[in-house]
């Protein structure tokens, strides 16, 4: 970062000195003001519930112009990446900041699909799970059980461990979540095959039998490719502060990661593509298309306490570009499974064409998420709406480890620790 030639100055209305701070810059994007000092000069703190305002850190991997509709991964616009490279390539990219050239990403493939197996006693702690857990409730727990599991690359001071646990989250996140859904069907597990693409083999691990093997249909290789690509990064959302905020404490980077599958799960977050198919397919049981109005109504009472789910985003303010590029995903692979008459996305259509010409949504700017169009293409694919959140986690997974390593190599970095503004009651005694 960049110290600019501006400086803010704060002052007072009651005659108390005023007080200045350097502005820094970035590359692009906002200004900051740096208020590091403001405690100790002033005896005051700031207050932004929710970090409407507040940059918690410096970062060089993603960058989102909520306004433009804009989402870059180290500079490269999401558009770009979802149609010349695959999750791998994106993978690569996020951890080391350039695109891999064919040696660096046949060695990356390698690296990634060597570290896909996991170790064979995770089986038995997937049994104290019911089987009718929440594939989430269960992603949490293992995420958490690889620091038992993977002692070996736990020192964070140790730049060789945080590489090989960031390669072993990434390459067994598609193991575990595979095997979530196995154990959930009561079906064998299925283990990884090292001839098939990171993709290929996940979707192989969920669908396949010692019976039948499963046969990867490139369209939805490629589709469920975009998916994991679309979701890799996000910059300071919930989950990844989370994991930097957990991560600050020095804690190992299984279990910084566990904490952001956990944040993730919420409706609000991660657990919106699952919240978007159940409302979709409730909407259509009740009447589909011709209750749409209906619906819109009860979105905009909010005494009903119902939100047009899949919609709406606290950084974009213009579209959601993801959202774009899942709709033409949704067509290709709706058309590619003989299902272009899906009434789920009919209906989906139909809720976007409405809410985006409705003053409701234009005057809040609120626009399709990424959220709206993945739980149609997943359940085309024949994915549970109950693993729709441990996708979005396996795909984030990248994104996380390479924000923690990035927070770990900063020379600024220090315990993520929140001031706040004390309401409670003032000193009292108990009465004797
Ligand atoms: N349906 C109806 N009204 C909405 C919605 C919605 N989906 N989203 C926001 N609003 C209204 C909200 O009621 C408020 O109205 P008012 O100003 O009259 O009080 C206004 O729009 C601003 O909402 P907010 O909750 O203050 O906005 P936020 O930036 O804090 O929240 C959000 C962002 C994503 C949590 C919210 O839009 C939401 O709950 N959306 C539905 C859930 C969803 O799809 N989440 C996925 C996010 S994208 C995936 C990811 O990256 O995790």
């Amino acid at each position: 970062m960049q110290l600019s030639d501006k400086k803010a100055t704060l002052s007072f209305s009651d005659d108390s000195a005023s007080v200045e701070f350097p502005v820094y810059q970035g590359t692009i994007g906002p200004d900051v003001i740096d208020i590091r000092k403001l405690y100790g000069q002033t005896g005051m703190f700031t207050y932004d519930p929710g970090f409407l305002a507040t940059a918690s850190c410096e970062s060089a991997i993603t960058y989102i112009d909520g306004d433009k509709g804009q989402l870059l991964y180290r500079g490269y616009p999401i558009e770009q990446l979802a149609e010349n490279c695959d999750f791998m390539d994106v993978s690569y990219l996020i951890l080391n900041g350039e695109l891999p050239d064919a040696n660096q990403k046949q060695d990356f493939d390698s690296l990634v699909t060597h570290h896909t197996m996991v170790h064979e006693q995770l089986q038995l702690f997937m049994r104290g799970f019911r089987r009718d857990a929440h594939p989430m409730a269960v992603l949490t727990g293992l995420v958490g059980a690889l620091s038992a599991f993977y002692h070996d690359s736990t020192d964070i001071t140790n730049a060789r461990h945080r590489e090989i646990s960031a390669i072993r989250l990434i390459a067994k996140m598609p193991t575990l979540v595979a095997m979530a859904y196995k154990y959930n069907q009561g079906q064998p597990y299925i283990y990884p095959r090292n001839d098939l693409s990171y993709t290929g083999n996940f979707l192989r691990m969920m669908f396949a039998t010692p019976c039948e093997d499963y046969q990867v249909n490139e369209v939805v290789e490629r589709a469920l490719d975009r998916i994991f690509i679309l979701h890799a990064d996000h910059e300071q959302n919930a989950s990844t502060s989370t994991v930097r905020l957990c991560g600050s404490s020095g804690t190992n980077p299984f279990a910084a990661i566990a904490s952001g599958v956990a944040c993730l799960w919420g409706p609000a977050h991660g657990g919106a593509n699952e919240a978007c198919l159940q409302m979709l397919e409730q909407l259509q049981a009740e009447g589909g298309v011709a209750k749409v109005g209906e619906f819109m109504e009860k979105v905009k009472d909010k005494s009903s306490g119902v939100r047009l789910m899949g919609f709406g985003h606290r950084v974009y303010k213009n579209y959601d570009p993801r959202a774009k590029l899942m709709q033409a995903t949704c067509k290709e692979v709706l058309t590619a499974l003989g299902l272009e008459n899906d009434p789920l996305f009919k209906l989906a259509m139909e809720l976007e064409r409405i809410a985006l010409e409705d003053p409701y949504f234009v005057d809040r700017k609120l626009y399709p998420n990424v959220d709206f169009y993945s739980g149609i293409v997943q359940r085309a694919i024949g994915i549970p709406t109950s693993l729709f959140t441990a996708i979005f986690a396996l795909a984030r997974t990248v994104g996380w480890i390479a924000q923690w390593d990035e927070m770990l190599s900063d020379p600024e970095y220090k315990i993520g620790r929140p001031r706040q503004l004390y309401t409670g009651s003032a000193v009292r005694d108990i009465k004797s």
